[in-house]
């Protein structure tokens, strides 16, 4: 690593908790292979966003990534809003500018390198999303702005897809396209699903790293309407989800090409610098060696 000194510059991610995050590990390669001069710190933030963000921007810090709980408060304390960013209603990644920071979504980036890189597009398929939280509403956001034909928003809890449908459809309401077709099921509804060849995308936490023996649903029937599976989830390599996927037939790809392609997008926006394929590789290769991805 670049020997820290008094032109290094500062950056670092905001949330709570910080403690399992890999981004100082990614960043810290970046910066190592692309040899600029930085250091990524993580930084708890206990409770007052707002405060955190002015104090970071006081101290000259160059860009912060922000996660859970934070991706949408923090919104209130920029100084300008990435239109994407804005339809998303969450921010990742600050940028400093000349009088505040500004948000960008690299998440949403980071799935379509992730799409791009599996050799899926969901322009005019059928896309079934799973879940309505944080990460499902980038994933819809995306499929419903590149022009997925039909979008099913499916939850345990039925209300939170609804809402999510709606926010949707006001993203779309700004935007030119007329957007897919919304439709809200619960997850004790799956059988309601029509038809098949979906694109799947997994936004749950169910499968996660250590419950992996678990996945969102077990039926076979639902499974076998997929063509392709994408589960957001990284740890484990491969979930339960993408098994079952797999066994009906469909391609199923995990979610590492998400968090590498999210970390190099907020790289880009803070250097300015393009990280080359070849160092994208040697990241992936980095963090398999070190367990950090399954
Ligand atoms: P994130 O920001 O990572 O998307 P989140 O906002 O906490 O995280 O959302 C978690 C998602 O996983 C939700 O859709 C949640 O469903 P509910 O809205 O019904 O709570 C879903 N989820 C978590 N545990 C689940 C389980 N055991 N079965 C089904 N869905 C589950």
């Amino acid at each position: 690593m670049h020997e820290i000194d008094g032109n290094t510059r500062v950056l670092g991610i905001i949330g709570n908790p910080v403690r399992h995050t890999m981004s100082p590990v990614i960043h810290h390669f970046l910066a190592e292979q692309m040899g600029d001069n930085l250091a990524y710190l993580p930084f708890e933030v206990q409770n007052d966003i707002h405060t955190a963000v002015k104090g970071a921007y006081a101290l000259g810090i160059a860009g912060m990534n922000v996660t859970v709980p934070y991706k949408s408060a923090v919104m209130e304390a920029l100084t300008d809003i990435d239109d994407e960013a804005a339809k998303i209603g969450a921010v990742n990644t600050l940028v400093r500018t000349e009088h505040g920071f500004k948000g960008y979504n690299t998440d949403v980036t980071g799935l379509r390198r992730e799409l791009r890189e599996a050799g899926i597009t969901v322009a005019g398929e059928r896309v079934v999303i799973l879940g309505a939280g944080g990460a499902a509403r980038a994933a819809a956001m995306m499929c419903a702005s590149d022009g997925a034909c039909e979008l099913y928003l499916i939850n345990r809890n039925q209300e939170k897809a609804r809402a999510l449908a709606e926010a949707v459809q006001n993203g779309i309401g700004s935007g030119t396209s007329a957007g897919p077709e919304i439709r809200v099921l619960g997850l004790e509804e799956l059988e309601r699903l029509q038809g098949n060849g979906y694109i799947a995308f997994q936004c749950t936490s169910v499968g996660l790293f250590p419950n992996t023996d678990e996945a969102v649903t077990e039926s076979r029937e639902f499974y076998r309407q997929l063509k392709c599976a994408v589960d957001l989830i990284y740890t484990p390599r491969q979930t339960r989800f993408m098994k079952l996927a797999e066994a009906e037939g469909a391609k199923a790809v995990n979610g590492s090409m998400m968090l590498i392609g999210q970390a190099i997008a907020s790289y880009e926006l803070w250097t300015g610098h393009t990280v080359p394929d070849q160092v994208v590789k040697e990241l992936l290769g980095e963090l398999t060696e070190k367990g950090l991805i399954g």
